[in-house]
């Protein structure tokens, strides 16, 4: 069978290379200790739990969930955006309700790209924002996004034939998997770049919530009020801990909005109502929840960061993120999936190889902190001795 070109791409994914390695050192008799995933494994909050489970018992949630009945869920998004940043949304033409923001940033490059325009993205980055991108016919521009600048992408190094052919930039702070974060006024400057060279500006902002030590996130929204030029992404998988519920919005220039709601009306019926509600219940809903997990995170960050110390592997103390990002030791500096795969089999512990997010993260893996402290401190030994060895 002959399939489409746009196939090719898309199938190379190390993070599939990944998951067999894990298969064989489980069929193997590894006890599997995965910290390769993004995934948190604390539980939704439960008031939360307690809306989508009355919802399920309500018929009226039972049909399709068509743009009227996205309206609370919209107007909650905005009334969120309004007291965390003080930013004001119009709900009927700047937020639109999406089924997680992986899905939103794969689909926006169809409604901006024409097939060749460029994309301006961070290497490494969020593997969906180069899919989508793929999946809509463009080019991608990887910006370099690595420690001598801060894990900031330089916008005076892209190229004048690249931006003459660029249509959108790609940011995400803080940001996965570096877990640097970014200043508003970075943010103000991607802006003004945006602006005088015709690009969309698309901020993916799943961490927004999970900062510590006093650390804050701005909002790309705050360094352009108007929206002039920009779109952010939100999701309630990470401060709600709802990742597996799939739900999200995006917030921004309302032609952007629009054009990314003609493009899912071929696609989907947004998420079903009773997830709507569960996720109108965390927005509007008491937010110690998301202080309880922002602290659960520290702890695990702190954790990892001193069980690394003590088997003399020094990262840097994350202020961000639920991810350590870990330069490898001289032997495995170019081959993070050497060092990935061979871990696994020898220990059981998977960590996600560097070079999976993008070329310019070769010589780091990513370990998502996904497991208590007790647990890490089970597992950090082990990778110590395996470099040991
Ligand atoms: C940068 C980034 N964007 C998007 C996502 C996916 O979010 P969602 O669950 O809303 O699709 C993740 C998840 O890890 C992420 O790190």
């Amino acid at each position: 069978m002959q399939l489409a070109d746009r196939i090719a791409p898309l199938q190379a994914n190390v993070f599939a290379d990944m998951d067999r390695a894990k298969a064989q050192a489980r069929a193997a008799g590894q006890c599997i200790i995965d910290l390769s995933l993004g995934s948190s494994d604390l539980p939704t909050p439960p008031h939360v739990l307690s809306a989508i489970a009355a919802s399920l018992q309500d018929p009226d949630t039972h049909g399709y969930a068509l743009f009227n009945s996205t309206q609370p869920f919209r107007q909650a998004a905005a009334e969120w955006c309004q007291r965390k940043f003080g930013i004001t949304a119009d709900p009927e033409t700047e937020v639109l309700a999406l089924i997680g923001s992986q899905e939103g940033t794969a689909h926006l490059p169809l409604a901006v790209l024409n097939p060749g325009d460029f994309a301006l993205l961070q290497d490494p980055g969020y593997p969906s924002h180069a899919g989508g991108v793929y999946l809509a016919g463009g080019q991608i521009y990887p910006m370099p996004t690595q420690a001598d600048t801060g894990f900031l992408p330089v916008f005076e190094d892209i190229p004048p034939a690249v931006l003459a052919q660029a249509k959108m930039m790609v940011l995400s702070y803080p940001h996965n998997p570096t877990t640097a974060c970014a200043s508003l006024d970075f943010l103000k400057s991607a802006v003004a770049f945006c602006q005088a060279h015709g690009l969309v500006l698309v901020h993916d902002f799943p961490y927004v919530d999970l900062t510590f030590d006093g650390q804050t996130a701005p909002s790309v929204l705050q360094a352009d009020p108007d929206k002039t030029v920009s779109v952010e992404f939100f999701t309630l998988s990470k401060s709600y801990n709802m990742g597996g519920f799939r739900v999200g919005y995006a917030v921004g220039n309302p032609t952007l909005i629009k054009a990314l709601r003609q493009i899912k009306a071929n696609v989907d019926f947004n998420q079903y109502r009773g997830i709507l509600r569960g996720a109108i219940a965390a927005l509007n809903g008491p937010q110690d929840c998301v202080q309880q997990t922002v602290e659960r995170f520290r702890q695990r960050r702190d954790a990892a960061v001193a069980a690394l110390a003590r088997i003399g592997w020094d990262v840097p103390t994350p202020t961000a993120t639920m991810y350590i990002w870990a330069k490898l030791p001289a032997p495995w500096a170019t081959d993070s999936i050497g060092f990935s795969t061979q871990l696994v089999a020898a220990t059981g512990i998977a960590v996600a190889p560097g070079i999976g997010f993008g070329k310019s993260g070769e010589g780091y893996v990513r370990l998502a902190l996904v497991h208590d402290p007790e647990v890490l401190d089970q597992a950090i030994p082990k990778i110590g001795n395996f470099l040991a060895k």
